[in-house]
This record gives structure tokens, C-alpha cells and sequence, in this order.
């Protein structure tokens, strides 16, 4: 069984993936990494040289090997966009999703700048926001358990994510 956690870019998936798995001893997985490592390249270059709907495809098939796993695992942002992904989803016990507030959010991203988004490279800062509101919902009905992260530190967050998996099982 896999502990997946969902959330917009910047929204701390990858930071607390990292943390929450050592805290469990489980293995960390990193979805992008592994979409990155099956195609031999790196995501911006899976965007510019194949298009999002190749990257979206891989992204798929890595979800549904990683759900297997007994494992963290961070996702990338847009995973909930797909209905296969959502319905895979659905069936986990255990689908964090980070929440954070919007200028928090966009002060990460801005800090964030050597991670390449290609979703959000050329967009402003209301644009991100924008495209942040059209997939709330998806987020909101594939999640079993929200988590506002903001200013909060990884270690707090891991702390609250632990609490209310004890009283999930
Ligand atoms: C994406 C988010 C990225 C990465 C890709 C697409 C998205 O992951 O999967 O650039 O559509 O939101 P992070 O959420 O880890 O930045």
C-alpha cells in the first residue's frame, strides 16, 4: 500500500514525501524522477520534445506501478487531471493532499526557480493561481486527507500527517 501525496506545485509534496518516509521507514518515490528516469530525460525536456500528452501517458503508467509499492510517494502536480489517474487514486487508503495558502504558494515558486515547470513557466503569478482554482476540485475529490501546509515547518507537517493516519487505521 502506498502513502501518495497530491497537491499543486509548490504545495511541499516532494520535502515532506522525503521526511515522511524516513519517519515511517518506507521507501521515498519521487514520480517525476521516475517519469524522467523511463524516458531518459528530463521533464522539461519530455515537455518540449514529446508534449504534455506523451508526459501525461508515462505519468500514468508510473502511478499505476507505483500504487503497487509499499512506499511514499510524491506526485506531480497535474496527476489528478486524468480520470484513470483519479480512479486509481480512489482506491488508496492513505492520498495526502497538500494544501497551501496562495501567496505562500507563489513565494516558493518564485524561490524555486531552478526546478523548471513548464506548466508555469511563461505565466504570471494570477495565471498560476488561475490554473491552481480549475484543478482544486480534482485535488478536493481525490484526496482522503487535506493538509494546509502553510507556514508550517516539514517537521510539523509530517508530525500532523502521522497523527491522522493513527486515527485513520
Ligand atoms: C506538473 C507538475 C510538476 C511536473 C510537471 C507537470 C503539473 O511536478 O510533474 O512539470 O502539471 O502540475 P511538481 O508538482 O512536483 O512541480
Amino acid at each position: 500500500m502506498a502513502i501518495i501525496l497530491i497537491g499543486y506545485m509548490g504545495s511541499g509534496k516532494s520535502s515532506v514525501g522525503k521526511q515522511l518516509a524516513q519517519s515511517l521507514n518506507l521507501a521515498y518515490v519521487d514520480l517525476d524522477l521516475m517519469i524522467s528516469q523511463k524516458a531518459g530525460k528530463t521533464i522539461q525536456e519530455i515537455f518540449a520534445q514529446d508534449g504534455e500528452d506523451y508526459f501525461r501517458k508515462i505519468e500514468s503508467e508510473c502511478l499505476a506501478d507505483v500504487c503497487e509499492q509499499n512506499s511514499v510517494v510524491a506526485t506531480g502536480g497535474g496527476i489528478i487531471l486524468k480520470a484513470e489517474n483519479r480512479q486509481l487514486l480512489s482506491k488508496q487508503k492513505f492520498v495526502i493532499f497538500l494544501t497551501c495558502e496562495d501567496n505562500e504558494l507563489i513565494h516558493r515558486l518564485k524561490a524555486d526557480q531552478k526546478n523548471i515547470r513548464p506548466i508555469i513557466q511563461d505565466k504570471t503569478s494570477t495565471e498560476i493561481l488561475a490554473i491552481y482554482q480549475q484543478r482544486l476540485p480534482f485535488y478536493q475529490v481525490s484526496a482522503t486527507m487535506p493538509i494546509d501546509t502553510t507556514n508550517k515547518s516539514i517537521a510539523t507537517i509530517v508530525d500532523e500527517i502521522k497523527e491522522k493516519m493513527e486515527k485513520d487505521t
